[in-house]
């Protein structure tokens, strides 16, 4: 599809992970993971991110869309 040069997979600790370049973040963590993450992904969408993705699991304090099971929050 000749996305490969556009993503990035990281095999990491998402606490110690830069995520400060990234566009879009998809994930598929467990609820009391993504409130571990809650300032850090605040802090993304204050920098390069635009998009969110969590697949299955919903982040409860942001609304966003509902597509193929995935939840997606959009830069405000
Ligand atoms: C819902 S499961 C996803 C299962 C599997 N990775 C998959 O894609 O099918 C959530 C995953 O988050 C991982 N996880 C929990 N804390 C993490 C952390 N601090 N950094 C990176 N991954 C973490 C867990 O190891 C678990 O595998």
């Amino acid at each position: 599809m000749g996305l490969e040069e556009n993503i990035q997979v990281v095999c990491q600790d998402f606490l110690e992970a830069d995520l400060s370049e990234a566009t879009v973040i998809y994930m598929y963590l467990l609820p009391e993971a993504l409130v571990k993450l809650k300032t850090k992904l605040e802090s993304c969408f204050a920098q390069k991110t635009r998009v969110i993705i969590s697949h299955h699991f919903s982040i409860p304090w942001w609304k966003g869309e509902e597509f193929l099971n995935s939840h997606i929050y959009f830069r405000q």
